[in-house]
């Protein structure tokens, strides 16, 4: 049958309205799964970290990291307080928190109602923090300081603490000052470790890995890129913070040293989450024999 040109515009209209409102529904969708879904969607991943310096006696040690909460309008003390229970139902060994508390401490009004909330991570071997760029802005410095040590937490600002076993084996725990407002000293962090020893350095922004790689640190876990809070698919994140441009997102090799990059629970910005769910890490330490004692 032949068509008249009234139809073809008749149709061509259709198709563009169409299109119009697929784009828009589609939009509207991908907005509301951003805005609504996706930042409360929590992930658990768990990696194995195997290393011939892992002292055989650590094979098994369980170390949770959360990293950004960022505390504020968009990541209540509620969310908090079930993240703190979801920890204590994967009954770790070690906790680790690498940065960013508080979205904007100074404006903060529930600073106190904290500390019992963090004070009831469980950890036998103990929980340490550091500083993020947010823990420091807004005057946090001292505010976030104090509410980790009275929440049970172990500062590391350009220093280590060493886990030591009942026969004496171990490892150290070292943590950096932030590098964006903080004062980062890299040797200073490093130069009690005894040689030999399995070291983790927590350091908030994921590319301070460049120059971690310099020291003896065998894996460095961070937080602070977010995962840029929203990706494209095959794409990646579109935009990530300064000192999270090159390293966002999971596992890299940085040298000889391993870098692990946390997304983070909260927000900042933009309370919007796509394709880069929350995320709270596990990892379980595992001694590798050398090809010496494997024989
Ligand atoms: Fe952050």
């Amino acid at each position: 049958m032949k068509t008249t040109p009234q139809m073809n515009r008749r149709t061509f209209l259709k198709k563009s309205i169409g299109s119009l409102l697929g784009g828009m529904f589609i939009a509207s969708f991908g907005y509301y799964y951003a805005r609504f879904i996706e930042p409360s969607r929590l992930t658990i991943s768990k990696h194995s970290i195997t290393h011939p310096l892992i002292p055989k006696s650590f094979d098994g040690m369980t170390i949770v990291q959360f990293s950004d909460t960022h505390l504020g309008d968009y990541y209540s003390l509620e969310r908090l307080n079930q993240l703190v229970s979801q920890i204590n139902d994967i009954k770790p060994d070690l906790v680790v928190f690498t940065g960013d508390l508080i979205d904007a401490p100074h404006q903060y009004p529930y600073a106190h109602q904290i500390i019992p909330i963090l004070s009831r991570i469980r950890a036998p071997f103990g929980k340490f923090s550091i500083y993020g760029n947010h823990d420091h802005g807004g005057y946090g410095t001292n505010l976030y300081r104090n509410i980790m040590n009275q929440a049970g937490f172990r500062m590391l600002v350009n220093e280590h603490a060493i886990i030591q076993l009942v026969d004496k084996s171990k490892i150290a725990i070292a943590g950096m000052d932030d590098l964006m407002l903080g004062r980062p000293h890299f040797e200073q962090t490093f130069q009690q470790i005894p040689p030999s020893t399995y070291t983790i350095l927590l350091l908030h922004e994921p590319d301070g890995a460049i120059q971690a790689a310099h020291y003896p640190v065998h894996l460095q876990l961070s937080g602070h890129s977010h995962g840029g809070q929203i990706q494209l698919p095959f794409i990646g994140p579109l935009i990530t913070p300064p000192l999270a441009i090159q390293y966002y997102e999971g596992f890299y090799e940085v040298g000889k040293m391993r870098l692990y990059v946390n997304r983070g629970l909260g927000t900042t910005r933009m309370p919007l989450r796509f394709l880069t769910p929350p995320e709270l890490t596990i990892f379980t330490l595992k001694h590798q024999p050398s090809s010496a004692s494997d024989g």
